[in-house]
């Protein structure tokens, strides 16, 4: 959107979290808080958005990782006013409109942000803000309106009376604004109040006194202006999250056995028919195909799954790959770059990292893969182990197509399997093996009649 700026506020201690940990940074559907503010405000195409991060700047730029953002500090948490304050250099000459976003309210909506820049145009407003009827409107800034109903001010809970306390309109902390009036207001704010704070709000007070025009739109949905301000809130939050995204994930053709305990995060995609077992969670950009069935306890990060995959109880699986007709599990771990082909077999107790694995082949017990590819149709023995760490430096193996890999061998890395190759049980493979060869360790079998019971007799009495 051309001519607008948009401001984030994301300084604050986030003192009633009781947290070491910035609040921004707690996470709601595996994301973190900030993220979702700073996703919407982006839908909205600003000419540029300025974040204003506290003392943990750092861990809050690394976590949101974001291009074109302009980060602002903020070394004392002086309060709103401030912290807005803070951003006058970037926007002080600048003459479209200003948005300001506080990182604690995540579920705030690109069309309830729309509605609110559009009214703040129309009605040619100083300052527009976001207000919503609570039921429980506690902790949250009353609207002060006069016998016009004209808002008047706006009190924060802490400096209430009894009487304002009363009030269920709130202010939701969003505002539009012309960023002239704003920092010569920001100027005139004053932090006499119970907090010893520089309360942003004050502005609409200090705009009704220069007789500037002062607006407020109600936020369609009041869940939408839900502040996190302590753990419960976020818990709250994340419940009725949780329920919203599993109802439109139903709705749309998915089978969720148990919605108590499914958790799907905000970017997940699901296709028709796959049917979803008790406590999964589907986090990050997780694509999961149709026809799928995940039996449960099943923990998904950043996970692309193809069409009628079957995940069996219990499998972790972070940033992976699974093609259609896959079968995973049960107890299957799959760690970032595991690569599954068509209808592979991967099964319990199996663990693989930057394994890429080719159609139709097997592992199916007690099993690790790392750091090697795999051709297909290849059987994997139970109990293999790729050794791919010397202590220094990881290396890769490579092994072809149709290789039976007898049970309990090791494949030291780097090492090279041909197709064909067939790996008797129980090998330790150094060296590269051709394609179509047999590969064995040398070691006699042998057998002695009669040893069990002559051990007995010897050790009797000594143990
Ligand atoms: C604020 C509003 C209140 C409104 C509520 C809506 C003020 C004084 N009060 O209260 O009217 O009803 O939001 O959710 O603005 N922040 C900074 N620097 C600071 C202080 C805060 O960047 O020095 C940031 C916080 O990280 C947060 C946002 O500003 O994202 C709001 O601060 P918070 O302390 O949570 O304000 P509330 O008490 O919730
Ligand atoms: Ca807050």
């Amino acid at each position: 959107m051309e001519n607008l700026g948009v401001i984030l506020l994301a300084a604050g201690l986030g003192k009633r979290m009781n947290s070491s940990l910035p609040k921004v940074l707690h996470l709601l559907g595996g994301r973190p808080l900030l993220w979702y503010p700073l996703r919407t405000a982006k839908s909205l195409r600003p000419q540029k958005i300025a974040v204003v991060i506290g003392p943990s700047a750092d861990k809050v730029r690394r976590a949101c990782n974001e291009d074109g953002i302009g980060w602002v500090i903020q070394e004392k948490q002086l309060g709103t006013g401030h912290a807005v304050r803070c951003t006058q250099q970037l926007f002080q000459d600048f003459s479209g409109d200003l948005l300001i976003l506080s990182g604690d309210v995540p579920l705030i909506s690109r069309e309830t942000l729309l509605k609110l820049l559009r009214h703040h145009k129309e009605k040619d407003a100083t300052l527009t803000l976001i207000s919503a009827h609570l039921e429980q409107p506690f902790g949250y800034g009353r609207i002060l309106r006069n016998g016009k109903k004209e808002i008047e001010g706006i009190v924060e809970e802490r400096d209430a009376t009894e009487p304002q306390k009363e009030i269920k309109e709130i202010n939701a902390g969003i505002y539009a604004v012309a960023p002239r009036f704003l920092y010569a207001a920001l100027e005139q704010l004053t932090n006499h109040n119970r907090q010893g704070e520089y309360y942003l709000p004050d502005i609409v007070r200090i705009a009704i006194r220069n007789s500037d025009s002062v607006q407020t739109v109600q936020a369609k949905d009041t869940r939408e202006i839900l502040g996190v301000n302590t753990r419960q809130e976020l818990a709250v939050m994340e419940k009725s999250q949780q329920e919203r995204i599993n109802r439109q994930w139903m709705e749309s053709g998915v089978t969720l056995k148990d919605p108590q305990t499914t958790y799907i995060g905000a970017e997940a995609q699901i296709g028709k028919d796959t049917v979803i077992g008790p406590n999964t969670h589907l986090l990050g950009r997780t694509v999961i195909g149709e026809r799928c069935r995940i039996d449960g306890s099943a923990y998904l990060t950043d996970t692309r799954i193809g069409n009628g995959v079957h995940l069996k109880f219990s499998v972790v699986l972070t940033d992976c790959k699974i093609d259609d007709d896959a079968i995973v599990g049960p107890f299957a771990h799959l760690r970032p770059g595991a690569s599954l082909g068509r209808a592979v077999h991967i099964g319990n107790f199996v663990e693989l990292k930057e394994a890429t694995v080719g159609e139709g082949t097997k592992a199916n017990h007690l099993t690790y893969l790392g750091d090697v590819t795999i051709g297909r149709d290849t059987n994997i023995g139970a109990g293999t182990i790729i050794c791919n760490y010397d202590g220094f430096k990881k290396y890769r193996t490579s092994i072809g197509d149709r290789v039976q890999v007898g049970s309990d061998s090791t494949l030291v890395a780097p090492v090279s399997l041909g197709d064909d190759v067939y790996v008797a049980t129980a090998t330790t493979v150094r060296h590269d093996v051709p394609a179509g060869a047999l590969v064995y360790n040398e070691r006699r079998e042998a057998v002695r009649d009669g040893w069990t019971e002559q051990k007995r007799k010897k050790m009797k009495g000594k143990v």
